[in-house]
Order: structure tokens, then C-alpha cells, then sequence
């Protein structure tokens, strides 16, 4: 079966509430999310705390579709056992988080989790080009990690040139923060196929109130056409 490059919009849970987190996974996927976007911060690599892989094993039964933890951690490594453990289906460290990314997608690999690698907006493509034998994934960043809600940086360049170095691979190129139907139309033209989105998907429903997540979502899917 060919590799699947098809669009996948991937609400990210740091827009939900975080009081309700299996309710409002079961909400956004039956509002037709295709991943769910699991953002762990460390207040290090990051200046923010989210949650770590004890939330991460206690939402993952309530995960139908794909569960994409996305580690804005350092360092990575002593934790990846952890959130493979915890069922995350991909992992996705920075390149920025250490000295070490060959290492650290290696040990991703050897516990059975797809492999994901993410830069910084200051990241050059350039920057996973020994890399693309070990990853599943790469995720470019359109803002600042750290927070929900900022405002997209255009990376199109750094989509296309990843675009054309990934080829034929059976790697997915993702794109995250500051999606919305403005932002997502560059960002697919430019041949991402994972679309994380948080603030967009999130605003205006609720689990008692889901149907905008569905129309959120559906307006991202629109735009791109
Ligand atoms: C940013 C996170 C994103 C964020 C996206 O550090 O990695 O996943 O939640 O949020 P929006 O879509 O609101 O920019
Ligand atoms: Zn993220």
C-alpha cells in the first residue's frame, strides 16, 4: 500500500480544557479530528509546563485515532521510555533539545513508536537531512514552541525544501502552530499533510457543545480545497 499523504488535521489537547480531557478527545475526534495532538512542555526547553506521561497514559484510552506526542523537552531521553509506555503511537523530539537527535530518534524507534523530529522556526531543513532513514515524521514549527494561540510564521520555504528532500520516503511532513483557514491553504500548498491545530479547532465549542469543533475543522479542510 502507498505510503498515505493524505490531510490530516490534528487538534492539539493544549486548547482544551484541561479539566475533561477524555471528553473532550472522544468530542474532537467524533467532530472528525484525524491525530490528536498531545503537547508535553517542560518549563526548560520551554518556557511552560503542560503535562508529562502520567496525563499521556491516563487520556490514551480515550484515543481512537493516532495519539502524536510532540516533547518540547530536554533532555529527551530518559523520558522516552515513559511516553512509549504511555501509548503514544508517534514521539517527536526537537533537534534544538540536545547534542544527541541521531541517539534520541534511535531509542524512539527501538520501543516500537513511530519517530518524529521537529525545528524550531530558526531550524534550517537542512538540519534533518541525515536524519531521514530515522524518522516517520517532521514537524515544522510556524511559531515559537511554547503556547497555544501565537501567530503563524511562514515556513513555506523550509516545507518545500523538506518536501523535496523526503520524496518518495514514507515520511509525513506536519506543521504546527498558528493553523486556522488563513494560514492552512500555504501550508498544504507547500506539501504539509499534518495539520496540528489548537485554538482554531477548540474556540467556540465545548463537550456539552462539540458541533463547532466540526465546523472548525471542516473550514480548515475547506480552505485547503
Ligand atoms: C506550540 C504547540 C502547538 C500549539 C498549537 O508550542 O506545540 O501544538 O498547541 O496551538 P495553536 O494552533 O493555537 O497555535
Ligand atoms: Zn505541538
Amino acid at each position: 500500500m502507498s505510503f498515505d499523504r493524505s490531510i490530516k488535521i490534528a487538534p492539539s489537547i493544549l486548547a482544551a480544557d484541561f479539566a475533561n480531557f477524555g471528553a473532550e478527545i472522544e468530542a474532537v475526534e467524533s467532530q472528525g479530528a484525524d491525530w490528536i495532538h498531545v503537547d508535553v512542555m517542560d518549563g526548560h526547553f520551554v518556557p511552560n509546563i503542560s503535562f508529562g506521561a502520567t496525563t499521556c497514559k491516563a487520556i490514551r484510552p480515550h484515543i481512537k485515532t493516532v495519539m502524536d506526542v510532540h516533547l518540547m523537552i530536554a533532555p529527551v531521553d530518559p523520558y522516552i521510555e515513559a511516553f512509549a509506555e504511555a501509548g503514544a503511537d508517534f514521539i517527536t523530539a526537537h533537534v534544538e533539545a540536545g547534542p544527541h537527535i541521531h541517539r534520541t530518534l534511535q531509542a524512539i524507534r527501538a520501543t516500537g513508536a513511530k519517530a518524529g523530529v521537529a525545528l524550531n522556526p530558526g531550524t534550517p531543513a537542512e538540519a534533518v537531512a541525515h536524519l531521514l532513514d530515522l524518522v516517520d515524521l517532521v514537524c515544522v514549527m510556524t511559531v515559537n514552541p511554547g503556547f497555544g494561540g501565537q501567530k503563524f510564521i511562514d515556513m513555506s520555504a523550509k516545507i518545500t525544501t523538506l518536501r523535496n528532500m523526503i520524496g518518495d520516503r514514507p515520511i509525513h511532513i506536519e506543521i504546527d502552530g498558528g493553523v486556522d483557514p488563513t494560514t492552512a491553504p500555504i501550508i498544504a500548498g507547500a506539501g504539509a499533510n499534518v495539520l496540528v491545530a489548537g485554538s482554531a479547532v477548540f474556540r467556540g465549542g465545548s463537550v456539552t457543545d462539540p458541533t463547532p469543533y466540526g465546523e472548525n475543522i471542516k473550514a480548515i479542510r475547506a480552505a485547503i480545497g
